[in-house]
């Protein structure tokens, strides 16, 4: 069994977060997004990965390499379009030579991991298996309709349907998927449909088996997704403090600290939150649940809720901070002894400010 990563893509959604590098590196609590994938298909027993990257290759090269350090042998595979997931398929054929194998979208974090797909196949001989999960908003995903029990039919993105049951992104195919992703057309949005793949898979009478996953699931395609899966991680986290505390600083509910890290002066925190390696946190700082804080970052005077710090940011501000995404290398400064007041920003492209 081999694994295949998906990690091309625009990542226009993510927008300015992603104009200067991959979106599957974006940090969900402190660990780049595509890492959680990776280890899924080492648990479930996979040595070999093919990682599908567009032409923003920045930051996966860099951080998974040749994938030994993970344990894996990494191969990357090139996909100069986003052509859509059954396209990535195909350019993956010679790469698999002939074995079945795990696809993994690297925008997805599943709690459960993959090991129980590969045994649904395994046990059921299966020629795929899907995961699905209750939804409310069916237009956001690959929806599977079902009979007497059975998947019938799998429809992209509808805008309605009977079944509220959504493809997540994992997938375990046997080699009679290169077939059917040869056989069929580019859909509207002109994109080969990885659903439309498994519908042929259907209509031949292949054995198409379902796994209702168990734990949550989130798919990180908006800037919200984010803060949300950054939330479901955080909530799982155990406490794990490496940096010194200073005597004034109190604390509540899960820390994960890195090395070279301190608080200093009168900082509280309420976890669950994480704080990455050599960072300085206080004086006067508040640290409220659901945040993640990353590498070298230096925090004062100021608040922060269910936000997402990137690495080597400064923080200076006697305000409250809550929902955000600050990318890395970001300052944030206080301008109240500013004279005219007022609120000095240099944005980039697509950002959004809410003062
Ligand atoms: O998240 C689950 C959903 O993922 C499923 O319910 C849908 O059936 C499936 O089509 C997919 O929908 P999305 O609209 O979320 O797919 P997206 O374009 O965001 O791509 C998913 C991942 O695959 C993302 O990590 C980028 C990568 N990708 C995507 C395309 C279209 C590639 O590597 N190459 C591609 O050509």
């Amino acid at each position: 069994m081999k694994g295949l990563l998906l990690a091309g893509g625009h990542g226009t959604r993510l927008r300015p977060l992603t104009y200067t590098g991959n979106k599957h590196v974006l940090p969900i609590a402190n660990k780049p997004m595509l890492l959680y994938g990776l280890e899924h298909l080492k648990n479930a027993g996979i040595e070999e990965v093919g990682i599908v990257l567009g032409p923003i290759r920045e930051g996966v090269t860099e951080i998974v390499g040749d994938g030994s350090k993970f344990g894996l042998k990494v191969t990357y595979i090139s996909q100069p379009e986003p052509k859509g997931l059954a396209h990535a398929v195909l350019i993956s054929e010679d790469f698999m030579q002939g074995e079945p194998f795990v696809m993994y979208l690297g925008d997805n974090l599943l709690r459960q991991g993959v090991k129980d797909f590969v045994g649904v196949f395994e046990r059921k001989r299966a020629d795929c298996v899907v995961g699905v999960c209750p939804v409310t908003d069916v237009s956001r995903y690959g929806i599977v309709e079902f009979e007497g029990g059975r998947p019938k039919r799998l429809v992209e993105k509808p805008k309605a349907s009977s079944s509220n049951l959504a493809l997540v992104g994992v997938y375990v195919f046997s080699n009679s998927i290169f077939r059917a992703v040869k056989s069929i057309k580019p859909s509207w949005r002109n994109e080969l449909e990885i659903t439309d793949a498994i519908q042929f898979l259907l209509a031949e009478g292949k054995k198409v088996e379902v796994e209702h996953v168990k734990g949550w699931w989130k798919d990180t395609g908006k800037p919200e997704d984010l803060l949300e899966a950054n939330q479901l991680v955080l909530a799982d986290m155990q406490s794990d403090v490496k940096g010194e505390l200073s005597g004034e600083t109190s604390l509540t509910g899960n820390l994960s600290m890195g090395p070279g890290s301190k608080t200093v002066g009168t900082v509280r925190i309420s976890g669950p939150a994480i704080v990455g390696a050599n960072c300085v946190i206080g004086p006067d700082v508040f640290i409220g649940p659901y945040t993640s804080i990353g590498d070298g970052c230096k925090i004062r005077n100021v608040e922060m809720e269910n936000s997402i710090v990137m690495k080597d940011c400064a923080i200076e501000t006697g305000r409250r901070i809550v929902d955000s995404l600050i990318g890395s290398n970001s300052t944030i400064a206080d301008g109240e002894k500013r004279m005219p007041k007022g609120y000095k920003l240099i944005l980039g492209e697509r950002s959004f400010v809410q003062v």
